[in-house]
């Protein structure tokens, strides 16, 4: 049997990179797997690569922004297949690299905080209840290495993932006694399209970044994804409020 044979998985920004990759995961170990993207094109396609690989999926668009948009998006789920068992809340934006703190605008501090504090505050606040009803459930919140340190340039996106990290700690303290585990995880340089952005806003190659990590590359989409079943699966039962790194050694020097 597949560790997520019969449950039901929501990714949020499932159309690509690591989301992407994640949904992929969840339906190859079983699960029925849920998408939401501010972008339906992309989504979409995701849904397509699962359900070429024989698995099920279905797509909803969300921007998670928008309270009743991510409340449709669980209540989709729930009315498709029934239940919600996991989460990954994994939408969220890079914003404006470079510029450090006095020369930072308000409209990235807003745009960013928005999108990756209140994104998976908002995304928590739906869930949450869902998964009370059905007694009990696990959920991922993707922060970074950003929220583990400081990197100059970065100043927003730093405070934005360090906040995904004070939620989460939180969330599980509140919420871990009714069976709900809750988690972060926290990758290094990945190899997605926001790296790909990021990096030709720094003028760098994406080969540059090679050299941040001890394990002499980037990561790969696949292994931020492994890192989010095990946390999702009965294998982390007494995992909770914990964040798990993902980085090839960045953070251990
Ligand atoms: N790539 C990295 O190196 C890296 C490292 C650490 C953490 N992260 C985090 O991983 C997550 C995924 O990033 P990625 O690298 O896969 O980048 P990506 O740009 O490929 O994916 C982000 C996804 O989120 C979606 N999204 C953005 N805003 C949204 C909104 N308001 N509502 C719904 N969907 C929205 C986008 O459409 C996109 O599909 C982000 O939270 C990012 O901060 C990435």
């Amino acid at each position: 049997m597949k560790e997520f044979e019969g449950k039901i998985a929501l990714v949020t920004g499932g159309g690509s990179g690591i989301g992407r990759a994640t949904a992929l995961a969840f339906a190859r170990e079983g699960a029925q797997v849920v998408i939401g993207n501010r972008n339906l094109q992309r989504g979409e396609e995701t849904v397509s690569m699962i359900r070429k690989a024989g698995g099920t999926a279905s797509f909803q668009r969300t921007d998670v922004l928008v309270a009743a948009e991510i409340e449709a998006l669980v209540d989709h789920a729930v009315t498709t297949y029934g239940r919600l068992d996991v989460a990954f809340n994994n939408a969220g934006i890079e914003g404006d690299s470079g510029p450090f703190l006095v020369e930072q605008t308000e409209a990235n501090y807003d745009a960013v905080m928005d999108v990756n504090v209140k994104g998976v505050w908002l995304s928590m606040k739906y869930e949450i209840p869902r998964m009370l009803k059905q007694g009990g459930g696990a959920i991922v919140n993707c922060s970074s290495v950003a929220g583990l340190v400081g990197f100059p340039g970065f100043a927003i996106y730093i405070a934005s993932k360090h906040a995904v990290i004070g939620l989460t700690k939180t969330a599980a303290l509140e919420y871990s006694a009714q069976g709900i585990r809750i988690n972060a995880v926290n990758p290094a340089v990945i190899d997605t399209e926001m790296v790909d952005r990021w990096a030709a806003s720094m003028n760098m190659k994406k080969d540059d970044l090679n050299t941040f990590h001890p394990i002499g590359r980037i990561g790969r989409v696949e292994e931020v994804a492994e890192a989010v079943l095990w946390l999702c699966s009965g294998k982390a039962s007494f995992v909770t409020g914990h964040s798990l790194i993902v980085d090839g050694g960045f953070t251990a020097r």
